[in-house]
């Protein structure tokens, strides 16, 4: 990994814990990949573009192959907090497997699958609600942005109760790992509340649920071609599946200023820099030596040169998902396969939740 210095934002103190603990957990990680298993989840809104591969895509494959178990969960419920189910998702779903498989997921050793699909899974949102109150989600941070986003239109009861879904997902395995970007920080954080709470009221001695740790990932926030941060709903991301000409005119409008010279100050030259760390990630290098490369080029330069860096960097990649995607009937198949197996596992913990609450008749 280049070393990136990005602008220096104030850390808050959950998130600096966080990032300290992430130290400790890589540490031990290296140590002991096996003793760690790591749940992953994506809404299928759309494809998955750059921002998520550096961002936390290419984390999960970093440490599915230094032997940590992983499970990739597609969130299609929590997909529609905030909008109707679409007649796409089947295909976004699929191009989601697509994606998984071409940016190096291997389904024989992790386990791809839809949470809708695993009904103990959702079963498991009854005892978790029974174990927080109502006013601490309206407190979750995430559950308020997004009230505050809907404005006077309607929150439905599925936004407010979504962070204890994701408990479930992430209890459903008795995953230990969570890796995850800092705005997840507060459902993981809730997460580990219902993991105690569970364990205090019905086995105090012999503790069920792990209190799960969430892994920050160290890359950078990518913005995207507007200078937003990059985002499927923004409408300003470049798909990892993008053909080069796509690429090139997704890249060409990007925001950038009128200076010739091209240098990394990402505090007065945001988009500039941006594109900057987009060209140095794709060819693992520092922001820095690409703009010294550049000079004064100009920003025709630094966008042709950005524009190739992706191409190069991801024609591999794309290649592979081209092959995938043409062949649906298997992408289906490796989420049936994923769909089951989180099944088994889904069915035996909830067997033993019903046993702990004194429900098994
Ligand atoms: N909330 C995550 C997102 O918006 C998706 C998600 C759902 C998730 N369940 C999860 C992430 C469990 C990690 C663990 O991207």
């Amino acid at each position: 990994m280049p070393t990136l210095t990005g602008p220096t934002r104030a850390v808050s103190p959950p998130v600096r814990a966080s990032q300290h603990r992430t130290a400790v957990l890589e540490q031990a990680i290296a140590r002991n990949p096996r003793s760690f298993r790591m749940l992953t989840g994506d809404r299928p809104t759309g494809a998955l573009h750059l921002g998520h591969y550096f961002g936390s895509q290419q984390n999960r494959v970093r440490l599915q192959d230094a032997g940590v178990e992983l499970l990739v969960l597609i969130a299609d419920y929590q997909a529609i907090t905030d909008r109707s189910a679409s007649c796409d998702l089947p295909d976004i779903v699929t191009g989601l497997v697509a994606d998984y498989l071409a940016l190096g997921i291997d389904p024989e050793r992790s386990t791809i699958f839809a949470h809708s699909q695993v009904e103990p899974l959702n079963q498991l949102l009854l005892p978790f609600l029974s174990l927080v109150s109502v006013a601490e989600i309206g407190r979750n941070p995430t559950v308020k942005d997004e009230v505050a986003a809907a404005g006077s239109t309607a929150v439905s009861g599925l936004m407010f109760t979504y962070p204890v879904h994701q408990a479930a997902d992430i209890l459903f395995c008795r995953a230990n790992l969570v890796p995850v970007g800092s705005d997840q920080l507060p459902h993981i954080e809730l997460t580990r509340t219902i993991a105690r709470r569970f364990n205090e009221h019905y086995c105090p001695d012999a503790p069920y649920f792990p209190e799960p740790d969430g892994l920050l990932s160290t890359a950078p926030l990518l913005l995207g071609t507007d200078g937003q941060k990059m985002s499927k709903s923004r409408n300003n991301s470049i798909p990892l599946r993008a053909t080069p000409e796509e690429t090139a005119r997704l890249v060409s409008r990007a925001k950038t200023d009128s200076e010739r010279y091209i240098s990394y100050e990402p505090e007065r030259r945001p988009e500039v820099a941006n594109l900057l760390q987009l060209a140095a990630l794709c060819l693992g290098t520092t922001p820095q030596a690409v703009a010294d490369e550049i000079g004064s080029g100009g920003a025709a330069a630094l966008k042709a040169a950005a524009i190739g860096a992706i191409n190069d960097r991801f024609a591999p990649l794309r290649a592979r998902r081209a092959d995938l995607a043409a062949d649906p009937v298997y992408l289906r198949s490796v989420l049936s396969a994923g769909n089951e197996k989180a099944s088994a596992i889904a069915t035996r913990t909830l067997q033993r939740v019903r046993e702990l609450m004194h429900q098994s008749y």
